[in-house]
């Protein structure tokens, strides 16, 4: 990796912000004039104040855990929830609100848990429901939350309702999955492109019948046009909320039903989530965020703002960004953000990622370059929406080689701790490989270092706490007059920022901003590119790759 003492982003500066912040700030150089002293708020106070109330999740830092690859209490190699547990502090300690578990309810793990084979249990393999009990009470009462991976239009082959369905055609669940004699169906317009393997059909030789499956064959999908199977997920999911879990991610949600009309996100779907909130809204502060189908604007999940998804996955962001800082041009970045800002009802947020489980790492897709997954985790943390961190991602992972399960395991490899046998980890040998350079990749390495990926996130996320204008904050895009400087404005009622992102990696740039208007002189509190006003523009100076975060009120 190319992470050299001279960071492109004035990273170092960035660390020392952390601690600088809190007494009013950066200094500027020498030559420069002194920077305006803005009345500086008690951040931990600002923020406990932003994380309590049913708008908490759109000022937290959320962080996806694959429980199997995290921490293992058992010496079996499988991470767990009793080690999640353990590991608690150390995730608080880096700025993180509130966890997303990957499925952990029991499964073959034909598909890493998406395919759930009993939605009210506790997979063997990560512990007891007890433990989760347990889990659940350390995290609230560190402030933190936990949401779990609600995986409700398919099930797995070996759920105790599909065994029932597939006996014959008069069962009582008979009708609870998506059953025909060919291998297709008049009100499945999609039912013949899969998104895993050739065919959506399977022919099942106990029924003797094919059943439709939008993934892999062992994971047939529910048909909710049947009412039972739409009380019966619902009853699920007062399950876990009663248990006292703050909310879910809702896999692939929007396929829940399929008719001639179409396949995603069609108007009973659209009913049904609506259902979905009204249970969630019966119960304190519980959120939900959508992974929807396909690319493009998530405004379908929002419904009027209040009355479907507190949150939907930004996956034109989360796959595009790599694209976006290979280039040298900001205009695709701020489009992005402009079209989001335009598309969303009031209250509204996306849930912005850089990678998750289904993608590669970050590491990988940039192909080790630093500077760029750099600016995108400040463009994912500064820009209107709820940061959600994979872990390991602050540690820049790289990706493992074995497959166990299928490819994407690449990106699911443990996570190194410590230089221990096991690299703290687990005592034992762990289910899959560690990732390349591991071992040098571990938090305690990391920890060491000022400049590392550790110091880079824990900066920035502090940088974003307790910051209203960063969670709920107003979005105004500056353009400059140039191409390769993005330029924003951050406002709440009472703070303005000003975020300057070089998207060229190899000269450094100057641009003007007319008409910015910015209320005060800028204090930088993060990077190493400057702005100045200029009567009522600004200019900005930004060296290759750089960026800046600036306090202008
Ligand atoms: C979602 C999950 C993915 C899984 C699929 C089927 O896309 O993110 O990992 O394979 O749904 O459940």
């Amino acid at each position: 990796m190319s992470r050299a003492s001279n960071s492109p982003m004035g990273v170092t500066a960035l660390a020392a912000g952390v601690f600088v912040l809190g007494l009013g700030g950066c200094t500027s150089s020498s030559s420069s004039p002194p920077e305006p002293v803005y009345p500086e708020k008690d951040r931990a106070a600002e923020a406990a104040r932003l994380l309590s109330g049913p708008d908490w999740y759109r000022h937290a830092v959320f962080y996806e855990v694959y429980v199997r690859s995290l921490q293992d209490s058992g010496g079996d190699g499988i991470g767990d929830l009793r080690g999640l547990a353990v590991r608690l502090d150390d995730l608080k300690a880096l700025g993180v609100d509130a966890l997303w578990l990957m499925p952990i309810m029991p499964s073959p793990l034909a598909d890493s848990g998406y395919d759930v084979s009993d939605y009210r249990a506790i997979h063997p393999d990560y512990g007891t429901m007890a433990d989760l009990d347990a889990l659940l009470a350390a995290a609230h009462a560190r402030g933190m939350r936990v949401m779990l991976d609600l995986v409700l239009n398919h099930t797995s082959v070996e759920h105790a309702w599909f065994q029932e369905s597939r006996q014959d055609r008069t069962n009582p669940r008979a009708d609870w999955y998506v059953w025909s004699d060919t291998p297709s169906s008049p009100d499945i317009p999609c039912a013949q492109v899969p998104t895993f393997g050739t065919t959506a059909w399977t022919w099942d030789a106990v029924r003797g019948q094919y059943y439709f499956h939008r993934f892999f064959p062992s994971q047939p999908d529910l048909n909710y046009w049947n009412p039972e199977v739409a009380a019966a997920t619902l009853d699920v999911v007062r399950f876990w909320l009663d248990r006292g879990v703050d909310g879910f991610r809702c896999d692939v949600i929007g396929l829940l039903y399929e008719s001639q009309a179409g396949c995603s996100m069609i108007p009973e779907t659209s009913a049904y989530i609506r259902e979905l909130r009204g249970v969630l809204d019966g119960y304190r502060d519980r959120t939900m965020v959508a992974e929807p189908t396909f690319f493009g604007s998530t405004a379908p999940y929002f419904g009027g703002g209040r009355d479907m998804f507190h949150m939907a996955f930004d996956f034109d962001f989360a796959f595009g960004w790599t694209t976006y800082f290979e280039g040298s041009a900001a205009q695709p970045v701020a489009d992005h953000f402009a079209a989001v800002q335009q598309g969303l009802p009031a209250g509204a947020q996306n849930a912005i990622q850089l990678g998750n489980h289904d993608l590669p790492r970050a590491y990988e897709r940039t192909n080790g370059i630093a500077s760029r997954w750099r600016r995108a985790a400040i463009v994912q943390a500064t820009m209107p929406g709820t940061p959600f961190l994979y872990y390991g991602e602050e540690l820049a992972l790289r990706p493992g080689t074995q497959v166990v399960v299928d490819g994407r395991d690449h990106a699911r490899t443990p996570m190194p701790w410590s230089a221990d046998p096991g690299l703290g980890f687990t005592t034992g040998q762990p289910w899959i490989a560690f990732g390349a350079d591991a071992a040098r990749t571990s938090l305690a390495v990391e920890r060491a270092d000022p400049d590392g990926e550790y110091a880079f996130y824990k900066g920035l996320l502090a940088l974003r706490r307790g910051r209203e204008a960063f969670g709920t904050g107003t979005l105004r895009l500056l353009p400059t007059d140039d191409p390769s400087i993005l330029l924003y404005v951050r406002e709440s009622p009472d703070e303005t920022y000003v975020v300057a992102v070089g998207m060229d990696e190899r000269a450094a740039h100057v641009g003007i901003a007319p008409g910015a208007n910015l209320p005060g002189d800028p204090r930088r509190l993060l990077g190493n590119a400057t702005l100045a006003r200029e009567g009522t523009s600004a200019r900005v100076t930004v060296p290759p790759a750089g960026t800046g975060v600036f306090r202008v009120r």
